[in-house]
């Protein structure tokens, strides 16, 4: 089975709904067709802030080509959480889908794997798609460990995942901590070896549904490095920060990752 591909636009604490708005309106005015279409082989989100996700709506499935996520989403169901947005409001919202456990949440806001691991279980059970996103630092990268260091990321993160759970609404990143706006990158050779290790996890631990899952990779990518990444197998599109705010920039990134052969 062909994986699918997913280029994301991860726009973090940027951008008021009216330029969300005109970013989005210009993203969708120049889609490449297999996107625009709606194919199910390669797709497209955005993740604008909790408060213009509703503006986004028109450009979103089903009237428009876009999935839309949120960045974030609680690890609690529903309750007495002063500032939490849980996943039964988001899908309530329309929203399709949530980025889980990126760096900045785990080292700006203290999120740890335990939280991560509820947030991922929580978001699949109310029928979200999960960005579940793992990553060394430089630390652990220049010591060597980065591949135990990541793998244990993603075991934590799935371990109260039950098997019947684990299908295409999860979607694995791999993002170094170090290259995420830094502007340097993995090499591809580095991103195919950490993709490869990740896949291989996911076969022996969930079998072929778990091997199936697109794994992208995030940290630095722009349209010049977009090409050799997803030249190395087993990179199946990106998570795109800081390229993403800029329409033309995502674009070409979303065009050289729909014509990856
Ligand atoms: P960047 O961000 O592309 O700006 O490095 C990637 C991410 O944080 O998902």
């Amino acid at each position: 089975m062909a994986r699918t591909r997913w280029t994301i636009g991860n726009w973090k604490q940027n951008l008021l709904r009216g330029a969300a708005e005109e970013l989005a309106t210009a993203v969708v005015s120049d889609l490449p067709e297999p996107v625009a279409e709606g194919g199910k082989q390669v797709r497209v989100g955005i993740a604008p802030s909790f408060v213009a996700l509703d503006v986004l709506r028109p450009w979103v499935r089903p009237q428009g080509p876009l999935f839309l996520f949120a960045q974030n989403v609680a690890a609690q169901e529903e309750g007495a959480f002063t500032g939490e947005v849980g996943p039964d409001m988001l899908r309530d919202a329309g929203v399709h889908g949530a980025i889980v456990g990126h760096s900045e949440r785990r080292t700006l806001f203290g999120e740890t794997d335990t939280t991560v691991a509820r947030k991922v279980k929580l978001a699949l059970e109310a029928d979200l798609r999960v960005v579940l996103c793992v990553g060394e630092g430089l630390e652990v990268r220049e010591s060597g460990n980065h591949e135990s260091f990541v793998i244990s990321q993603l075991s934590a993160a799935l371990s109260q995942l039950p098997h019947e759970l684990m299908n295409e609404r999860l979607i694995l990143a791999y993002e170094p901590v170090w290259a995420i706006g830094t502007g340097k990158t993995a090499t591809p050779r580095d991103a195919a070896a950490m993709h490869r290790s990740l896949r291989a996890w996911m076969e022996k631990h969930f079998g072929s549904a778990g091997a199936d899952r697109s794994i992208l990779y995030g940290g630095s990518v722009k349209p010049n490095n977009a090409a050799a990444l997803m030249a190395v197998g087993d990179v199946d599109g990106f998570l795109v920060g800081g390229a993403s705010l800029e329409a033309e920039a995502f674009l070409q990134i979303v065009r050289l990752v729909v014509s990856a052969a």
